[in-house]
């Protein structure tokens, strides 16, 4: 396998060393198909993993020490710690994210005996709202289980990553990345229950249609900070409406419910954005029943309603993400368009029909260089398994 050979011998020229214990690792990101800032509100999503991901070549190590390195961060050089130096720091850059897994991991009581060297290598565009940083997290679980024997399941990996995003790195993200990462199954979504994390995979049965992956290629600049104040409009109206109403996440309310009760939030803005998480949350739940039914059509329409309810609800689209996406709708042979992941710039995704992906492509790329200045990246989403030694 080439890029095998290639990543091997790129571990040997940067960590000086070889071993027989290489081994090579891959982990997806993910797309999300509909259900979007629902996961922190006990609501449903419904992603799936893609053939985008990370690559890495780790190889245990006899004493304590730790290193790793990206070929996406070179400049970086390689960054090293030890297994009893796992604290935080800024300087670490990217490798905050695999040392936040394993200090988790030992919080949890895991044993890790000894140190690794890890080479990581992502072909999903960094910062595009694909999950690269979760899709690094979920496989460095993956590797550590393999090197380590430890003993849990990958369900169990997903929510140990998002606790070490949570608390390690800082970033009060929901279940859902790690989740669709760590559990992905090829030409299947993942219609998943954050509030049970009960789960059920849903074949993606797109018949002459495609999933095309669109790029603003905006980088989310306050993406983080943003994503934290969205998260606390919706505990702050799930608190007030907890006074009319029993509920112990926004996920629970009917949009009837909703609208019976919204009046106590006084503020425009917490209704808006409840009411986002609130519709959102039954759009899914219908997203899937139609899928089910092979109603393309209807599944089409409910993406474009979730774009517009976060564009105009929940306010994390932007010019980019609006352009790419209204474009995207005018092209013949599509069905829907919407932003995916946690928006404020990163990636949209639309359901074209196969036979018209070459002009849609030609067609949204120009329209959207004309208004925004810079070129919009398409890629064909193929739906993938999860982490696997290759
Ligand atoms: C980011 C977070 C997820 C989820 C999405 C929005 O991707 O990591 O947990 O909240 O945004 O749906």
């Amino acid at each position: 396998m080439e890029l095998k050979e290639k990543l091997m011998t790129q571990f040997t020229n940067i960590f000086k060393e070889t071993s027989d214990a290489m081994q090579l690792y891959f982990a997806p990101g993910r797309i999300n198909l509909i259900g979007e800032h629902t996961d922190y509100n006990g609501g449903h999503v419904f992603p799936c993993a893609i053939t985008l991901g990370t690559y890495a070549i780790a190889r245990p190590r006899t004493d304590h020490n730790l290193r790793f390195y990206s070929l996406n961060f070179e400049e970086q050089g390689i960054i090293e710690t030890t297994l009893s130096d796992l604290t935080y720091t800024p300087a670490h850059n990217w490798a905050n994210y695999p040392k936040g897994v394993l200090w988790t991991f030992m919080q949890e009581g895991y044993s890790i005996t000894h140190g690794m060297d890890i080479l990581y290598y992502g072909n999903i565009p960094n910062g595009a709202g694909l999950s690269s940083s979760a899709s690094i997290e979920v496989l460095t679980a993956y590797i550590a289980r393999d090197i380590f024997n430890l003993d849990f399941d990958m369900r169990n990996a997903a929510l140990m990553c998002q606790d070490s995003e949570n608390h390690y790195n800082g970033v009060k993200c929901g279940i859902m990345d790690q989740f669709a990462i760590a559990m992905g199954k090829k030409n299947y979504a993942i219609y998943l229950d954050t509030a049970t994390l009960e789960y059920k995979y849903v074949p993606l049965n797109l018949e002459n249609h495609t999933l095309v992956i669109m790029n603003t290629n905006k980088q989310r600049k306050l993406g983080e900070s943003k994503y934290n104040e969205r998260r606390a409009e919706c505990e702050t109206a799930l608190k007030t409406l907890q006074t009319v109403t029993d509920i112990q996440s926004l996920g629970e309310l009917s949009l009837s419910d909703f609208n019976r009760y919204s009046s106590v939030l006084k503020d425009d803005i917490l209704i808006k954005r409840a009411r986002h998480a609130v519709s959102e949350n039954v759009r899914t739940a219908e997203a899937v029943t139609v899928l089910e039914h092979n109603d393309l059509i209807k599944f089409g329409e409910l993406m474009t309603a979730s774009h517009v309810s976060l564009r105009d609800d929940y306010k994390v689209t932007g010019m980019e993400l609006d352009t790419l996406v209204s474009t995207a709708l005018k092209q013949p042979g599509v069905l829907g368009a919407r932003m995916t992941g946690a928006g404020f710039g990163g990636c949209a995704i639309a359901l074209v029909k196969a036979d018209c992906i070459d002009d849609f492509i030609a067609n949204t790329g120009r329209e959207y260089l004309e208004t925004i200045g810079y070129s919009a990246d398409f890629y064909i989403a193929d739906i993938g398994n999860g982490p696997c030694k290759l």
